[in-house]
């Protein structure tokens, strides 16, 4: 299915590595140009490298949760491409704390990862989209339904938040045909993922899970390439989860026969 992004530019924010690298390939898949950011620019520039021979990529220094770099992110993305027309704010961080451990400063950078991006994404976004549409899309998590008690407890209540960010701005931003939707991702095999979870975290995760396994990235990026692209014109307001059926029954290995 040709998802008519051909020619169309698409901005993903922490594009280095995981999902959002895995989204800024999907895009280029689909003929997109695409501009990353992230806070390494040695990470950034490996990233460039390996995506480059699929098509257009810009790799812009660039930290999500400043409105400055945002705002220059987006200015020299638009210069560069001419315009901008998807925007996926990526970008977010847990720490490991019981909700009564976190200091001030764990508060506030955790609020400033998690939800800040997601607004000076969303502002710097539609400076250049209203006037010609588009679409944004917030990436959340499933934690925003159903989060981890006991450990990374700010993460769920604050990607519950982004995910009723792109509602607001859903209503604010519809007059000028520009869709913001959310993706929930569930427990997904990202590096950061892979080099931080135990082989027991990652089989009660599985097991909780309808579909047994964690997603891959690209699993993640194709549903946010999606809601970005004009054969989801009519979705907006709306959020996707995407977790292989986690934590949705009592008895998740009832198909396996476990029940
Ligand atoms: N992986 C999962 O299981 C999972 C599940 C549910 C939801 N999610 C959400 O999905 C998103 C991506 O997760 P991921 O696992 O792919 O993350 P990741 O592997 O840790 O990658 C994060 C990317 O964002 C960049 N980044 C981090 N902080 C940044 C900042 N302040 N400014 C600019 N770039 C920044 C990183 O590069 P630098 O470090 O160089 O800046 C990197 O490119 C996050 O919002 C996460 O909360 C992930």
């Amino acid at each position: 299915m040709e998802l008519g992004l051909r020619g169309k530019t698409a901005v993903v924010t922490g594009g280095s590595r995981g999902i959002g690298f895995e989204t800024a390939r999907a895009f280029l898949q689909e003929g997109a140009n695409v501009a990353i950011c992230g806070r390494d620019t040695i990470a950034l520039d490996e990233a460039r490298e390996k995506l480059s021979p699929l098509g257009n990529v810009l790799a812009i220094k660039a930290d999500a949760t400043s409105r400055v770099d945002m705002e220059r992110f987006a200015l020299k993305t638009a210069q560069h491409f001419g315009g901008l027309y998807c925007w996926v704010n990526n970008v977010g961080a847990s720490i490991k704390r019981a909700g009564e451990q976190y200091t001030p400063e764990e508060i506030r950078k955790t609020v400033a990862v998690c939800f800040e991006s997601a607004v000076y994404g969303c502002q710097s976004a539609f400076k250049y989209m209203k006037d010609t549409g588009g679409a944004i899309v917030n990436v959340s998590s499933l934690a925003a339904r159903c989060g981890t008690a006991g450990r990374s407890t700010l993460y769920g209540p604050l990607k519950a938040a982004v995910r009723e960010l792109a509602v607001m701005f859903a209503a604010e931003y519809a007059a000028y045909n520009i869709r913001v939707n959310t993706v929930l991702p569930g427990f997904t095999m990202t590096p950061t993922v892979e080099r931080t979870i135990s082989s027991e975290e990652l089989a009660y995760n599985e097991e909780g899970t309808l579909l047994r396994r964690m997603a891959k990235p690209e699993e993640i990026a194709w549903p946010i390439v999606f809601l970005c692209s004009n054969k989801a014109s009519y979705i907006t307001a709306t959020s996707l989860e995407v977790s292989g059926g986690r934590s949705v029954v009592l008895n998740p290995g009832f198909s396996y026969g476990e029940d």
